[in-house]
């Protein structure tokens, strides 16, 4: 751990919080839970607020952040807050026309699809998202000892939005440029992994205690396609943090043939989705680095004896790891009872109590 490399002693705070704690692979008087989308349409608090504001507009007003930020907090007593805003954020601030539309997600005028749109991609740094930067330090000081999770979309997703316009079930425009002309694809990852580790400075410097990395649509490649295409712009990335002092998270959706390399890209944890048991994760991943998930976000509509069920497994399939944060395997569904997220929190925190060290 970074307390330890540095040879400080340990001061208590986010940073020896039962999250952080877990993602270093230390010994926790419970396991740690939040939720991807924890803030979000499932809380009736978040939908009042985001009623008359744009979700663009609501990243880019630090009070509204820093509130719909601490919303779930509050609620469920999750071991960690996450950063609102979205991947698409700092793509806006360098330089792409996008917008977030409702019930769709995020779409973009122009899309990129040549070396003269990849040069429409500017640097960018604290001063382009200085919101973001705003933000983080309002919630530090509010949040005390909870610490805050930064995030950044990974370049694969980010250039699956950028070259097909908006989401996209086959990824198919974005993959043929990636086969068909390797040096466009290299090229534009590499702008977006420029971008995506300068927003994710801005947040460690800001304070935030661990980042997740989303490549969410992953999993749509073969091993062989990440590790060729992908893995070197997400390296790049994680690398970029190696000496940041927090741990890194990296997050991908129906990544059971990628936990091995997505691990080796630089993570401290690796996200699991609800497909992979814990256990067999661990033995893909190996005994370095922490594992994150897995309850399928489904089953929270189930009924509690279901969803009790489940998390016990996943508590139990967790304790073969060397670290284990309880998450979803995916994002909060918006039409999750928010009192069910609240009890699940309840629940982990029961099942996993350690004695007192
Ligand atoms: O609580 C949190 O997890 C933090 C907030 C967060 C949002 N987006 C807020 C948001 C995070 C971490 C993201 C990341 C994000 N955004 C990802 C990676 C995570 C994942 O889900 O795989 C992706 C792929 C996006 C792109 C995106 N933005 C989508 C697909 C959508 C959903 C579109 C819809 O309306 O269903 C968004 C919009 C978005 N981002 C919402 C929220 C709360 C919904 C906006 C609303 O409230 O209407």
């Amino acid at each position: 751990g970074t307390a330890a490399r540095d040879g400080e002693p340990r001061r208590g705070g986010p940073a020896d919080s039962p999250f952080v704690r877990a993602c270093r692979r230390e010994p926790v008087p419970h396991t740690p839970v939040w939720f991807m989308r924890q803030a979000g349409r499932s809380l009736p608090e978040y939908r009042e607020i985001r009623a008359s504001v744009p979700m663009l507009e609501s990243c880019r007003r630090p009070e509204l952040v820093t509130e719909i930020t601490l919303q779930p907090v509050r609620r469920h007593g999750v071991d960690a807050a996450i950063l609102f805003s979205d991947i698409v954020v700092p793509v806006a601030a360098a330089g792409i026309d996008l917008d977030i539309v409702p019930g769709t997600g995020p779409v973009v005028a122009e899309p990129v699809r040549t070396a003269a749109d990849v040069e429409r991609i500017s640097p960018i740094g604290r001063d382009e998202v200085s919101y973001v930067d705003e933000a983080v330090r309002l919630l530090v000081a509010e949040l005390g000892d909870t610490p805050l999770i930064g995030f950044a979309g990974a370049p694969f997703t980010l250039a699956s939005y950028l070259v097909e316009g908006g989401p996209s079930r086959t990824h198919a425009r974005t993959k043929a440029m990636m086969h068909g002309d390797p040096e466009l694809w290299h090229a534009l990852c590499a702008r977006l992994a420029e971008v995506t580790l300068s927003f994710l400075r801005v947040q460690v410097d800001a304070g935030v205690s661990a980042v997740q990395l989303f490549d969410s649509w992953a999993g749509a490649l073969s091993e062989a396609d990440y590790r060729r295409f992908v893995m070197p712009h997400s390296s790049y990335v994680l690398g970029g943090l190696a000496d940041a002092g927090v741990p890194r998270i990296h997050f991908g959706v129906g990544t059971g043939e990628l936990l091995a390399a997505m691990g080796e890209a630089g993570a401290d944890v690796v996200g699991v989705d609800w497909r992979t048991p814990l256990d067999v994760a661990t033995g893909r991943i190996g005994p370095d680095r922490a594992v994150q998930g897995n309850l399928d976000p489904t089953v929270l509509l189930a009924p509690w004896p279901v969803v009790e069920a489940e998390v016990r497994r996943i508590v139990e399939q967790g304790r073969a790891a060397p670290g284990h944060v309880f998450n979803l395997g995916h994002g909060v569904l918006p039409e999750t009872d928010p009192d069910v997220l609240t009890r699940v929190v309840a629940l982990v925190h029961e099942l996993s109590a350690r004695p007192a060290r």
